[in-house]
């Protein structure tokens, strides 16, 4: 009896905070403070000044969670039932770049707030590969997810979905609101906006609702509604939270605000209470100016005068002394801004992160041009390069895209270069292109870079690295020929000292292993891409394709496989239908093989690349495995590829874009890598 009392004791003070919890608890957070108890913070979680909860940063491979401080009865004791609740909460997911989320964030439920061994990336720091979809963890969650993962057969890359005990959602769509009952707009998760959630449990209809609104009201029309009894999912006592994780790629995930209550309606948020985050202002001209007529006049002239001497100045190029010295020729702005018709969006060949192609007319010459328009925010870097265009002006091959010249103009940097009308090869060879090249013509391609490769790399009185070696960047004139675009430039941003600029030297899928781990560019990472290119031009596809077969995702895998399998002409480019040399075919992929070896020493030089291709020697018969690529069978390696690029390598994110340049990556064109990356997990 005695024993019986003491257990009940200790049963009464274990469970003190489920007493005072009740059936009627609610909460209301406009707001965090970091002051101790007021949100419990786990993982990389902070409360920043301005009282806003961030969940994680935009480093990689981070868990985040803030979950109210105590737990809170969430069953009926009498009958074991789940109570109706609703919650409403505002966020926000700030991606590194621009397109490219990681992973994104969970409204969850669960039994404790540490969640110990769950897993960043696309576990959403809610599981581990081990413990995802087991009934015994007791999790209800509401995601908001910003890459494809097919390992959970998520639909796309900006989703929300309801998660029972797994992230493979019961019930996903995507992220998208009710304007009103009949026009459904798309929300972009990862815009940086402020976007207000909402998730509701109907226990007598037995129904989670969950409904978004990029404003304070909320809308008529849930965009989830999914019919669940969350009786057996959920435990008597239960931690509510928020979980946010970032992988490879990373996000900031924000709360900045949150109301809950359990049985009835909670509070509503209203956006402008909360706070928000320090965004880059704009200046507001001052607009309301009570005057007399005569001062308006007066204003206004001061105005257009302003304006006229403004424009003036702002057009004068002030040359700088450093300016005079440089190679290759120096145009005006004026030229060039005629050259482009004043940089109409009409003459816009493509752009990418940093800046835009024009396609212009030089005044004088009528000659055709590129004209890339680069802005720099460190007048340092800028110079730096600037400098290094002397090298680059020099640089003349029959494969190279030439740089005919170049102007600055205070941060912007004009280049000036060949135009070339084909734009670039990954237009032939991905996707849907309107021309099938043959395989003669793949053959020339090929032959040209690697040729614009050995100069670059051997021929020339310095070694110049090229960095970003990939369709986008091979160009092709008039008769087919490869031109190889853009080298050096992936220089300048080295240079730049602006940390919130995207510091880039390649692209994913192209990027040489132990790039990612010394970050140091070299012939071998060169031809690591090249590699990589050999096989996508014989293939037709891109190094990593998600919509392949899960076998066939990693490009140098496949061929690898069908390699060993003897069945090589597999991977053939299907649109070539059987039309070509085999003996050809065979040297290029067993090129590509060889280069694509993750140990740099395996790989051969440009050098041997061309007289491989020329048939000027013969390839070693033996060939050894491509290694860390080998995605899942050796995963360490790859993991620890995946895992370990440093911030300043993370594939490319639309950059340099030259004639007709390719789309910044999609999430999910990455995702890829970290599902295959977690099979080892
Ligand atoms: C936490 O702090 C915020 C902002 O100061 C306040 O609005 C909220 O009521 C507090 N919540 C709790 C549970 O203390
Ligand atoms: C992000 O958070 C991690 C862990 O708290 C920290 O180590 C890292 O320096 C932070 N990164 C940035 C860019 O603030
Ligand atoms: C719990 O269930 C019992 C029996 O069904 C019911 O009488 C009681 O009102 C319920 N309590 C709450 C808080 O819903
Ligand atoms: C997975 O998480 C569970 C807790 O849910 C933990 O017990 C287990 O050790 C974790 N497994 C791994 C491999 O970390
Ligand atoms: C689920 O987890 C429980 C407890 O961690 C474990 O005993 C059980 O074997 C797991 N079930 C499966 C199917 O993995
Ligand atoms: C959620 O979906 C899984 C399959 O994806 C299914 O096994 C499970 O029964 C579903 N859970 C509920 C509560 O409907
Ligand atoms: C959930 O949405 C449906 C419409 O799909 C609506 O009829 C129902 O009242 C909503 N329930 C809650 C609890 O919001």
């Amino acid at each position: 009896m005695k024993k019986n009392f003491g257990l009940l004791l200790v049963f009464v003070f274990l469970s003190y905070p489920l007493l005072v919890s009740s059936q009627f608890d609610e909460f209301l957070y406009s707001g965090f403070n970091a002051l101790k108890g007021n949100i419990s913070l786990n993982g990389v979680a902070e409360v920043e000044n301005i009282g806003v909860v961030r969940l994680t940063n935009d480093t990689r491979r981070l868990i985040g969670r803030a979950f109210y401080p105590s737990a809170l009865k969430f069953k009926n004791s009498t009958n074991g039932k789940a109570f109706s609740f609703s919650t409403s909460f505002a966020f926000a997911i700030v991606p590194e770049y621009p397109k490219l989320g990681g992973h994104g964030l969970a409204f969850a439920l669960a039994p404790s707030k540490e969640l110990p061994g769950a897993l960043p990336i696309q576990y959403l720091g809610l599981f581990n590969a081990t413990d995802v979809g087991n009934y015994s963890n007791h999790i209800f969650a509401v995601e908001f997810d910003t890459v494809q993962d097919f390992e959970f057969g998520d639909i796309n890359d900006n989703h929300v979905g309801i998660d029972i005990d797994s992230l493979r959602s019961n019930s996903s769509a995507p992220a998208a609101y009710f304007a009103d009952k009949s026009s459904k707009v798309d929300l972009n998760l990862k815009s940086g906006n402020v976007i207000l959630a909402w998730v509701d449990y109907d226990s007598v209809r037995n129904l989670v609702n969950v409904t978004l609104s990029p404003s304070s009201t909320k809308p008529e029309l849930p965009i989830i509604s999914y019919p669940v009894d969350l009786s057996p999912i959920l435990l008597d006592s239960m931690f509510i939270g928020f979980s946010a994780s970032t992988g490879l790629l990373a996000s900031s995930h924000y709360i900045f605000g949150w109301s809950f209550k359990m049985n009835g309606v909670a509070q509503d948020l209203e956006l402008s209470s909360l706070p928000t985050l320090p965004v880059p202002t704009k200046k507001n001209l001052p607009l309301t100016i009570g005057v007399s007529v005569a001062a308006s006049v007066f204003l206004l002239a001061v105005i257009f005068l302003s304006i006229y001497l403004f424009r003036k100045i702002k057009n004068a190029d002030v040359i700088e002394d450093w300016e005079l010295n440089i190679g290759p020729h120096r145009f005006t702005y004026e030229e060039l801004k005629v050259a482009t018709k004043g940089f109409r969006e009409k003459e816009l060949l493509g752009f990418g992160g940093f800046g835009r192609v024009y396609k212009g007319k030089l005044p004088n010459s009528k000659a055709h041009v590129a004209v890339k328009q680069l802005s720099h925010e460190s007048k340092q870097g800028l110079r730096e390069f600037v400098s290094e265009i002397a090298t680059i002006g020099r640089l003349r091959h029959r494969n190279l895209v030439q740089l005919q010249g170049w102007c600055r103009r205070r941060g912007d940097l004009l280049l000036v270069y060949d135009y070339l009308p084909n734009g670039s090869l990954d237009k032939f060879i991905f996707e849907e292109p309107k021309v099938i090249l043959t395989w003669e013509q793949r053959f020339k391609i090929i032959k040209g870079i690697a040729s614009a490769l050995l100069y670059l790399h051997e021929e020339w009185e310095q070694i110049v690295i090229h960095r970003d070696i990939k369709a986008g960047n091979v160009l092709l004139d008039s008769e087919l020929n490869g031109r190889l675009g853009d080298f050096g430039l992936a220089k300048l941003y080295e240079h730049g000292s602006n940390p919130t600029t995207t510091h880039v030297v390649g692209t994913l899928g192209y990027l040489a292993p132990e790039l990612t781990r010394t970050g140091k560019a070299t012939t071998g990472s060169d031809v690591f891409a090249f590699g990589a290119l050999l096989l996508e031009i014989t293939c037709g596809r891109r190094p990593i394709e998600p919509k392949a077969l899960p076998e066939e995702l990693v490009l140098v895998d496949w061929v690898w496989d069908r390699w060993t399998a003897g069945r090589v002409f597999d991977v053939v480019d299907r649109r070539l239908e059987g039309e070509f040399d085999e003996a050809e075919v065979v040297v290029v992929l067993k090129l590509g093989l060889m280069c694509s070896n993750s140990t740099p020493t395996v790989r051969p030089n440009m050098k041997q690349v061309v007289s491989y291709l020329d048939g000027e020697a013969k390839m070693p018969e033996a060939l050894s495995a491509p290694g860390e690529y080998e995605a899942g069978k050796n995963s360490e390696g790859f993991d620890d590829f995946v895992h370990s690029y440093p911030s300043s390598s993370l594939g490319k994110v639309s950059s340099y874009s030259f004639p007709g340049d390719v789309e910044a990556p999609t999430a999910s064109s990455l995702s890829p890598f970290f599902s295959k990356a977690h099979n080892s997990l």
